[in-house]
């Protein structure tokens, strides 16, 4: 799908070569006297049209429009999350017709460089279309959008972000949504490698041999059980100034959770193909990197396996040695995120990194703590997570900080090892954070337990591609933000 700015208000708009017309429409009068401005005016006037963000009037061959649909959509104030609102619903009225290839949208008041955002995320989110595993895949119908706004050149910048965060998006929620048995670690790391494509971004995948030869004792117990061979996939992009620190990104990669010996009851299993959504969202961030080329320096880190009992699988009571040398005593063999992320933790290391941040599918603790509105964030770092949670406000892909308290930590002692993998049943979300935070040096941490966040349940079942759009705003300001230093 391509995207385009041009300077064309609603005078223009009428003319606009297209399938269909998309006006947001906001709060406050129109003045102007051209025929579309008119005919809101009048839309408004007798209740047809509402401003409530949403609310859609739409037409078919209005006499006097180039294109065969209008739609008119309120936008309320016009803030990011209302224009969200508002291209959802008209996108939803839009992307049913095959016939509509041709977009043109604009507002009658300017967008805002993240409003502009959210409009483009909400027409990727709207018409996109899995087709993958289906013998006939249906085709995404919609193939060119176009902006109006009042001055192209003043958001070119901001439309570039918001494709290459779509990108991101999209290729995250590809991976995610492919069946295990089409989304091995294998896989994972052939399409890792295939982002070395991209400007700057190279890749080395490392196997079970080499893993083993690592130390990472943790990860190698959790893929054991399975057939399919673990992969730990390395992506590099280093384009910050050469001193810099890289962040680095660390996604968990379980490509299926069944469990373990410690098996999950049947009931909605199927869902645990999506364990692998932090892996995926690393692969959408390097993917939106390579387009955008920020100046920044950014290490990705996937381990990836599956979860699963069988004669070699890992046991209930097992003891382990990670990477950073203390030992494990795995108590129950579904709480297998905590031991993969924890050796690539210690490897991150090596990195010397500014920040490392992880992003995994943790805990179900955490869907019951904060649903699918925000993320859970924990972070060791006050001006880390404030980052964060400042990049999750401006793309509403929002976070929420949760407690560190040493406190938490307590039940996850051992009789047998320096720590068990759990502790007990209250406030889960944080005991996996403070086990993931034992194999934190020095340098600012923050993890991310994206559960309830990257997927959605039901008829609407799929991946969202969060948090890839909060990563990527985090990592441009970054970028932005030793720019200005360097000027200094
Ligand atoms: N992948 C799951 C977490 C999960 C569960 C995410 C449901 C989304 C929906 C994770 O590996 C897991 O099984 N965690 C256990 C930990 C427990 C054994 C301490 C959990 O949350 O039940
Ligand atoms: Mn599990
Ligand atoms: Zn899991």
């Amino acid at each position: 799908m391509d995207f385009e700015l041009h300077t064309a208000g609603l005078r223009a708009a009428k003319d606009f070569e297209c399938d269909a017309l998309v006006v947001l429409v906001g709060d406050g009068r129109l003045t102007a006297k051209d025929p579309l401005s008119i005919l809101i005016t009048q839309a408004l006037k007798s209740g047809d049209l509402e401003t409530t963000a949403g609310k859609a009037l739409s037409l078919f061959r209005t006499p006097g429009m180039k294109a065969g649909r209008l739609v008119l959509v309120g936008m309320g104030d016009g803030s990011a999350r209302q224009v969200r609102k508002a291209v959802a619903a008209a996108t939803s009225v839009v992307a049913r017709h095959k016939s509509v290839k041709r977009l043109f949208l604009c507002a009658t008041k300017a967008l805002s460089e993240q409003a502009l955002r959210a409009a483009v995320l909400a027409v990727g989110e709207g018409s996109y279309v899995y087709g993958t595993t289906k013998s006939k895949p249906e085709a995404r119908h919609l193939q060119s959008v176009v902006v109006g706004v009042p001055d192209a050149d003043a958001l070119a910048g901001a439309l570039e972000l918001a494709k290459s965060t779509l990108s991101g998006i999209e290729l995250a929620k590809e991976w995610a949504n492919r069946p295990a048995n089409h989304a091995t670690p294998t896989m994972l790391g052939q399409a890792a490698q295939a982002l070395v494509h991209l400007p700057h971004v190279e890749c080395e995948v490392l196997g079970p041999e080499e893993v083993q030869a690592l130390g990472m004792g943790s990860f190698t117990a959790v893929a054991k059980g399975s057939q399919e061979p673990l992969r730990f996939i390395v992506l590099r992009y280093l384009r910050g100034p050469s001193k810099d620190a890289p962040v680095v990104l660390i996604g968990k990669g379980i490509t299926f959770d069944t469990g373990g010996i410690s098996i999950k009851p049947s009931a909605e299993m199927d869902e645990m193909k999506f364990d692998m959504c932090g892996a995926a969202s690393v692969l959408g961030v390097f993917q939106a990197l390579g387009e955008l080329q920020p100046a920044v320096s950014v290490v990705g880190l996937i381990p990836t396996c599956e979860n699963m009992p069988g004669p070699q699988a890992v046991k209930p009571g097992d003891v382990v040695t990670s990477m950073s040398g203390q030992t494990i005593e795995i108590l129950n063999t579904d709480a297998e995120g905590r031991l993969i992320l924890c050796d690539a933790l210690t490897y991150a290391e090596r990195f010397k990194p500014a920040a490392v941040v992880d992003i995994a599918t943790l805990t179900g603790a955490c869907v019951v703590a904060l649903g699918g509105v925000r993320s859970g964030l924990f972070s060791s770092s006050d001006e880390l997570a404030e980052q964060l949670l400042r990049s999750g406000e401006e793309t509403l892909d929002s976070c929420w900080r949760m407690p560190l308290d040493d406190e938490y930590g307590e039940g996850l002692k051992s009789n047998f090892a320096d720590m068990a993998n759990i502790a007990g049943r209250a406030a889960g979300a944080v005991t996996a954070a403070k086990f993931l935070q034992k194999f934190v040096d020095k340098h600012p941490w923050a993890h991310l337990d994206i559960a309830g966040t990257a997927w959605k349940s039901g008829a609407a079942k799929g991946a969202t591609g969060r948090p890839v759009a909060m990563l990527v705003d985090f990592l441009v300001r970054r970028a932005a933000g030793s720019a200005g230093r360097k000027k200094k």
